[in-house]
């Protein structure tokens, strides 16, 4: 089954959204298997950001999501990577459609609240870099024939 990284960055916990956050991803009917709030290190965050690290903004953008906790999920269903990205909204908040998370509680692309994994490949490997397999929880929700046919 199709898993996804997930991460409320520290804006996003600051602000005291993070329930609403998960709220929505349960609602849609994805699967929480990994659910944590890291304090995360600088090598953590170089690494998770590696692919921007020749980018201007990379400096800021480690030291932002440095500077407090950042609650990490993983979320398991049918395209739920790209699903996934679908609920967060577009990179900058500002064009981020209303109805997405971006969208409806963000405004600077500096601060947009939530990362989730671009590609199913990116995905395997940010949740190797993020969680330990027993970190993972295997589990049936007993409302799955109510979601899928
Ligand atoms: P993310 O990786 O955080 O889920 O965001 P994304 O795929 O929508 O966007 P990406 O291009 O991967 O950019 C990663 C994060 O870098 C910050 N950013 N700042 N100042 C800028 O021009 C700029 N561009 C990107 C954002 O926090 C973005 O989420
Ligand atoms: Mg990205």
């Amino acid at each position: 089954m199709e898993r996804t990284f997930v991460a409320i960055k520290p804006d996003g916990v600051q602000r005291g959204l993070v329930g609403q956050i998960v709220s929505r991803f349960e609602a849609k009917g994805f699967k929480l298997v990994g659910l944590k709030l890291v304090s995360v290190s600088r090598e953590l965050a170089e690494q998770h950001y590696d692919v921007h690290k020749d980018k201007p903004f990379f400096k800021g953008l480690v030291e932002f999501i440095i500077s407090g906790p950042v609650a990490a999920m993983v979320w398991e269903g049918d395209g739920v990577v790209a699903g996934a990205r679908k609920l967060i909204g577009a990179t900058n908040p500002i064009t981020a459609e209303p109805g997405t998370i971006r969208g409806d509680f963000g405004l600077n692309i500096g601060r947009n609240l939530i990362h989730g994994s671009d590609a199913v490949e990116t995905a395997r490997t940010e949740i190797d870099l993020w969680f330990k397999e027993e970190e993972l929880a295997d589990w049936e929700p007993t409302i799955a024939p109510w979601l899928h046919e």
